[in-house]
């Protein structure tokens, strides 16, 4: 083995960069998240955001029950990182972005291309972060990211985020067919 110990680090990195918005107080709140995880692939569709306690944000999911996940993409990095860099506590965000209505009450940003809005199903605590799962109520998206009516993550051009570099990074190209590339090998093991 030719490996360094890195003691516990996280490992997972990149992570999809999202905006979360919730009404906080009347008004709409959004900040930069890229803990985000898929919970379960089937129907309902759950989804997680790790969120830091002292976030002002957490009080508006907790008050509504309701949160929005919206995937902006690179165009949009100079709004994404001033969101995750101010706190609706000293300053208003609601007028950052467009917004648009949807069947939850969770404000929707119009710029981004893809947008879900989200009913919580559970709070997970922890010592400085809450987990907040979702299950998925509606998704939108722009004509303009969909290749045969799905979202074409190459049209989308999502920003990754990197912990290591602590920057935002693109995505590169396309390795192979998932589901097919190992099929070969599937055979060979079981001497087909
Ligand atoms: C690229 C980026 C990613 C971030 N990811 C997270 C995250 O996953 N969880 C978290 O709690 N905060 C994250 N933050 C920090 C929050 O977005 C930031 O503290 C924000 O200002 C909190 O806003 P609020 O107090 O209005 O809720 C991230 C910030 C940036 C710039």
């Amino acid at each position: 083995m030719n490996k360094t110990t890195l003691d516990a680090a996280n490992g997972l990195y990149p992570s999809l960069t999202t905006i979360v918005g919730a009404m906080v107080e009347g008004k709409a709140n959004f900040l930069t998240i890229a803990h985000v995880g898929i919970m379960n692939h089937g129907a309902p569709q759950y989804l997680s955001i790790g969120l830091g306690r002292s976030h002002y944000t957490n009080i508006g999911i907790h008050e509504s029950g309701v949160f929005s996940i919206n995937v902006p993409s690179r165009e949009l990095v100079v709004k994404t990182d001033y969101v995750g860099l101010v706190s609706g506590k000293n300053t208003d965000k609601s007028d950052v972005f467009e917004l648009f209505q949807g069947k939850t009450g969770a404000p929707l940003i119009a710029e981004c291309p893809v947008v879900m809005e989200c009913r919580v199903e559970r709070v997970v605590e922890f010592s400085t972060h809450e987990v907040f799962v979702g299950e998925i109520v509606e998704t939108y998206a722009d004509e303009t990211v969909l290749s045969g009516g799905k979202i074409d993550v190459a049209k989308l051009d999502p920003l990754l985020f990197d912990m290591s570099s602590v920057k935002y990074w693109s995505l590169g190209q396309e390795v192979a067919p998932c589901w097919r590339i190992g099929k070969e090998m599937k055979r060979a093991v079981r001497g087909e």
